[in-house]
């Protein structure tokens, strides 16, 4: 049973030009086993809150507690980019980060190289990879750990069209063989339209806009005219927030000037 809840979290940065609040009070919790998105544009602070859930960034103000069971849940991040470590095979960098590096790792190791499809390429450099696989080592990286909760930050968004389609239909393979809690971060609502059950649209200025929650049936494609029709809608209150907002900025000149 792990659980993800984020609780009234508020970040200043300080900046030469005075304080930037990039998260202002967002709060939500995440189901066990479900598979939630924060989706917005750059620069609203999708990546900061990410960090701040695992641990990497601390907030000005609020708390975040993730619960396995009555414990700490175990955390796997995946970033952008795959972030291997050159000098070591793909097989040496998944056994890099096992807690303890004996006969289970290695099997675990193994099993999360079939999963991903690049088994054949344990003894490989990441050198050797192409971008796309390389992105499923780190993928797989993740999976090895075994993690409670899996934090992903645009985990296709250097790659192309096609590797990242293919990609994003093996992560929902693979999600829904060991359902693990994930949120991930992504600024494509059609990405998260196909994987979510859940979908947090946050504003600009860090806010939380709307909470989506998606019930379509699993497998989803991102050309199912089901998943088609929620991002057309995503979308839509994405232009209805940029209206309103540029509507606010006008009437807030109008009334300085
Ligand atoms: N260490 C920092 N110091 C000062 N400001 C920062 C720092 N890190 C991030 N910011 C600012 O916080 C805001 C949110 O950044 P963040 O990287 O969280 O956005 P994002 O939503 O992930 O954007 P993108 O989609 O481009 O990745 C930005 O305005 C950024 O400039
Ligand atoms: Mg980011």
């Amino acid at each position: 049973m792990a659980t993800v809840r984020v609780d009234c979290i508020n970040k200043v940065f300080n900046t030469p030009t005075g304080p930037q609040t990039v998260l202002d009070n967002i709060s939500f919790e995440v189901a066990d086993q479900s598979f939630l998105s924060l989706v917005g544009p750059s620069g609203c602070g999708k990546t900061t809150l990410l960090n701040i859930i695992s641990g990497i960034e601390t907030s000005t103000s609020g708390s975040v507690v993730m619960n396995e069971n009555g414990k700490a849940a175990k955390l796997a991040y995946v970033f952008q980019e795959p972030r291997l470590l050159p000098w070591r095979s793909v097989f040496d960098n998944l056994m890099y980060v096992q807690p303890v590096r004996n006969e289970a790792a290695r099997e675990r190791v193994n099993a999360a190289l079939t999963r991903v499809g690049l088994a054949h390429a344990a003894k490989k450099w990441p050198g050797q990879l192409s971008g796309g696989q390389q992105q499923r080592i780190g993928i797989a990286r993740a999976f090895s750990v075994e993690p409670d909760v899996l934090l992903m930050d645009e985990p296709f968004s250097h790659l192309d069209a096609i590797t990242a389609r293919g990609l994003r239909e093996h992560l929902q393979e693979l999600w829904a063989h060991t359902r693990k809690t994930v949120i991930f971060v992504t600024h494509d609502v059609s990405e998260a339209a196909e994987l979510s059950d859940r979908i947090l649209m946050l504003a600009p200025g860090g806010r939380i806009h709307e909470d989506i929650e998606v019930s379509l049936p699993r497998p989803r494609r991102a050309s199912d005219p089901e998943v088609a029709i929620l991002e057309a809608s995503v979308l839509r209150r994405f232009e209805d927030l940029e209206a309103s907002t540029k509507q606010e900025a006008a009437q807030h000149l109008a009334q300085s000037a």
